[in-house]
């Protein structure tokens, strides 16, 4: 047996890919972008943090890479609209489309004003909703791509108090995944979502303090079968590259944990 190393390559590269990611300011989305750019795809970082996005891009042109910032608001339809207006005036096609901009602010349940439930559902359901549907419009029109959602484990089982209304709004994700995966496998598009469990960035670490008592069984010592409490970002970006390139062509309709083995435990 040979050793192919241009195989891994085509395998797993991203070379001469148009790859949208929503929420590449910071956290997960910004190190998936990192290594989507460093694959080698043109990566549109769409954010509500335009100078976090445009500081990411600048540092991926500086390293001879390909990226672009476009600000968006995800919980404003007309915001989505023009951004997507912006992305057919920076690139051809798209080929992947990675959503992973939410929000997750935590709230006592009886607490839960409707304005808190709206507000949630229009960024992490709604937008994710109308992001998808502006790229799965020009996925089909190009011959197929892949479609990428960033859930949670929460979207599966309990695991952090006060956190009932963003596991709803991933669970939401999870079913519009299989549902689309469906409808879109003879357009070519492959839809997944890939569900973290703690992952240690900076807006996580702030809303689940040590020593929170509201912090609950997921978040205790011990609790994840691989080990620690969090991982970091890059675990969640290396099953964002395996979903967006061809080593996953045969892959559709996958709700991937990617959690340490919380679920199972
Ligand atoms: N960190 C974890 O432990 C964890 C676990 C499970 C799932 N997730 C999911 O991973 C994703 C990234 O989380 P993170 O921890 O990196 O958080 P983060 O806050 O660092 O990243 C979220 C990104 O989304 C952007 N964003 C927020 N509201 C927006 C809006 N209205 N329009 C456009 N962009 C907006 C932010 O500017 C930021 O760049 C989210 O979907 C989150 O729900 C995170």
């Amino acid at each position: 047996m040979s050793i192919d190393l241009p195989l891994l390559g085509r395998l797993f590269g991203l070379a001469g890919r148009n790859a949208i990611v929503t929420g590449a300011a910071t956290g997960i989305g910004r190190r998936t972008a990192e290594l989507f750019a460093a694959a080698g795809a043109h990566v549109a970082a769409l954010d509500l943090n335009i100078a976090k996005a445009e500081e990411f891009a600048a540092r991926v042109r500086d390293a001879g890479g390909q990226a672009t910032a476009i600000a968006m608001d995800q919980g404003d339809p007309d915001s989505i609209r023009a951004a997507f207006e912006q992305v057919d005036a920076t690139l051809p096609r798209i080929d992947v489309l990675l959503n992973c901009a939410a929000i997750y602010p935590r709230c006592n349940f009886e607490k839960a004003t409707t304005a808190f439930l709206d507000r949630m559902h229009a960024v992490n359901v709604r937008g994710v909703f109308q992001c998808t549907q502006e790229a799965v419009r020009r996925m089909k029109a190009t011959g197929g791509g892949s479609i990428i959602s960033i859930s949670s484990v929460t979207a599966l089982r309990a695991g952090i108090y006060d956190n009932i209304q963003y596991g709803m709004s991933k669970a939401a994700l999870n079913a519009m995944t299989q549902s689309l995966a469906l409808e879109y496998a003879e357009a070519g598009v492959r839809v997944n979502a890939i569900m973290p469990g703690g992952i240690a960035t900076e807006a996580a670490i702030a809303s689940t303090q040590v020593g929170d008592p509201l912090r609950g069984p997921f978040l205790q010592p011990g609790r994840v079968p691989l080990g620690g409490e969090n991982a970091e970002p890059q675990v969640i970006a290396n099953a964002c590259l395996f979903l967006a390139s061809d080593a996953s062509r045969f892959v559709t309709g996958q709700l991937l944990a990617v959690d340490g083995g919380f679920l199972i435990s």
